[in-house]
């Protein structure tokens, strides 16, 4: 990376410029598409190509053209979505460590045993999984499709979901089924605290709340609209409230602000004020700098093993099918 030396001429670029630069030039020279989900770093969503909720990102990630390179900016399990749905691209990450609290809740072992428990029930899982836990799956859904999934099956099939007992609790409440639940959720999404939504709700009578379903039930009843990331910015878009609360992670903000100037978004504070708990630790490990990195030397790469990537692209061609 160079850095401008024209002695003033032309003013000197900071580190973000430069970087910035540099990704731009790499996306032409690597034939690479970079994909950010909405909770990324505010200068990582405006560099990107594509930004969207995990479904969005699947759907990119399958259905890309006269591209070589992936550069998934997200946590690890979007990044193995990618590259199941796209085997003969090579898909990096910034930041291998990117992980998800949610899929580390669900270990593909204990998974199987708690399958074998429940013989004759299909197998549903959020895509916050690991590709094991996606192999042991009949089929994937997502925050943006996981009712309309769910609804597709017989009133009497027997399911078994997992892992994210708050999305499965919501599906369960909306539909009338009555899934089985693996005990797993997000660190994040349980940290909002009832009482100071409560609080807000009343410092701003006016404001539409918007909640991710993978918050607590109490949080999900005081909620105007629950939905995924693109679900809650589809539905501020459309509302003509101008205010709104919003209940999930602090990184969709940026992309709020910046389609609706015009609307005053007020981020809902977790349960111990002052920490950044709204904040994905995983989400956030990418940075600018780590995204020039690994599109410059091609990794850290996302690998899966063929084998099981086959039995878990299925669940996700199917979820792909439904949705
Ligand atoms: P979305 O599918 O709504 O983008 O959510 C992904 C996620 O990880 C939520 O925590
Ligand atoms: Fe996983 Fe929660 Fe982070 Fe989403 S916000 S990636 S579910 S840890």
């Amino acid at each position: 990376m160079n850095v401008d030396n024209t002695g003033g001429a032309t003013p000197s670029m900071t580190e973000k410029d430069m970087l910035i630069r540099e990704i731009e030039r790499l996306k032409k020279e690597k034939k690479a598409v970079v994909l950010a989900h909405y909770y990324q770093r505010p200068e990582i969503q405006d560099v990107a190509d594509h930004i969207g909720d995990s479904l969005a990102l699947a759907r990119y990630a399958s259905t890309l053209k006269d591209v070589e390179m992936i550069v998934l900016c997200g946590v690890h399990f979007m990044g193995e979505t990618a590259k199941i749905l796209s085997p003969d691209k090579k898909v990096v990450i910034p930041d291998l460590e990117a992980g998800c609290s949610l899929a580390d809740s669900c270990d593909a072992e204990e998974f199987k045993k708690f399958i074998d428990r429940h013989p004759g029930h299909t197998v549903v899982s959020y895509v916050n999984t690991s590709v094991g836990v996606k192999a042991l799956t009949d089929v994937l859904v997502t925050s943006g499709n996981a009712v309309k999934i769910v609804e597709s099956f017989p009133k009497d099939e027997k399911i078994i979901f997992g892992p994210d007992r708050n999305l499965g609790n919501y599906i369960n409440s909306i539909t009338g089924r009555e899934m089985v639940l693996w005990d797993g959720a997000c660190h994040v999404h349980e940290q909002f605290s009832m009482e100071k939504l409560v609080a807000l709700k009343k410092e701003h009578p006016q404001a539409k709340v918007l909640v991710h379903p993978e918050c607590k039930k109490a949080l999900r009843l005081l909620a105007d609209k629950v939905g995924s990331t693109a679900a809650l910015i589809d539905y501020a878009g459309n509302s003509d409230a101008d205010e709104f609360i919003v209940v999930t992670e602090s990184g969709i903000m940026h992309e709020l602000e910046k389609k609706f100037p015009e609307k005053r978004f007020i981020a809902a504070p977790p349960e111990d004020g002052g920490c950044a708990c709204n904040e994905c630790g995983f989400m956030k490990l990418n940075t600018l700098k780590k995204l020039y990195e690994c599109m410059r030397d091609g990794q850290p790469e996302i690998l899966v093993d063929e084998k099981v990537a086959a039995a878990a692209r299925r669940p996700i061609e199917r979820m792909l099918e439904l949705s």
